[in-house]
């Protein structure tokens, strides 16, 4: 099987998470891109999404799919996204699409999160993948300077804009021992809007595609 396969593959088994009837949080990147088509088969039964950027809104516009406004909802029943690495608690890094914030707001509020991966994804140990950093514009060599403190190697992602009008960091060679610390001060450094390190809010399901199939880590 393809990597695209194996993505495809891991988003038609996403479609039991969801109920009728009800609004569904969505990410974004490559794996969500087909879990979105897949959706778009399913799109009289659901009432609609909640979407994690502006790449995935119009992947939705196009399939006639309707946004809903988190700031009207007050509980989601699921977020399905994606992930760049997860490890065995279910913490993970995101942000490869550099929609780490949005995805990290809608994460909070869904009660499930349904983590789609295939297992070119699992690791031991977190780090390997750069960890992106949303940073407001006028603070990126200062947060570059505190996360080169904290034993990281930054790089700007040159050319990238997110869409909250801010910037990407990409901290190479990090061994990621004590995720929950590490979320606590990447977040405390000013400027910083977000890490994409997921390791407060963990996924509540892992469904991971490979070769014999779909494995589920509940
Ligand atoms: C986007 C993300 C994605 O979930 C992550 O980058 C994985 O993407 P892909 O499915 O393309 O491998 O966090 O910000």
């Amino acid at each position: 099987m393809t990597l695209d396969e194996l993505k495809k593959a891991v988003g038609w088994a996403a479609l039991k998470y969801i109920r009728p009837g009800t609004i569904v949080g969505v990410g974004t990147g490559s794996t969500t891109a087909h879990f979105i088509n897949i959706l778009a088969s399913l799109k009289h039964k659901i009432e609609g999404v909640i979407s994690s950027s502006e790449a995935s809104s119009k992947k939705f516009q196009s399939l006639g799919i309707p946004l809903f406004d988190l700031n009207e909802m007050e509980s989601l029943d699921v977020y399905i996204d994606s992930a760049d690495e997860i490890n065995s608690k279910m913490q993970m890094i995101k942000g490869g699409g550099a929609a780490l914030t949005r995805e990290k707001v809608i994460a909070a509020v869904a009660r499930k999160f349904i983590c789609i991966i295939d297992s070119s994804k699992l690791v031991k140990v977190l780090g390997a993948f750069p960890l992106p950093v949303e940073v407001i514009p006028m603070a990126r060599a200062w947060v570059s300077r505190e996360l080169v403190r904290l034993g990281g190697s930054p790089v700007y992602r040159q050319g990238v804009v997110t869409d909250n009008s801010n910037i990407i960091l990409d901290v190479h060679n990090l061994a990621i021992i004590d995720a929950v610390a590490l979320e606590e001060t990447i977040n405390n450094i000013p400027g910083v809007v977000t890490v994409g390190l997921f390791a407060r809010r963990v996924a509540d399901v892992v469904l991971i595609s490979n070769e014999q199939g779909i494995k589920i880590i509940d």
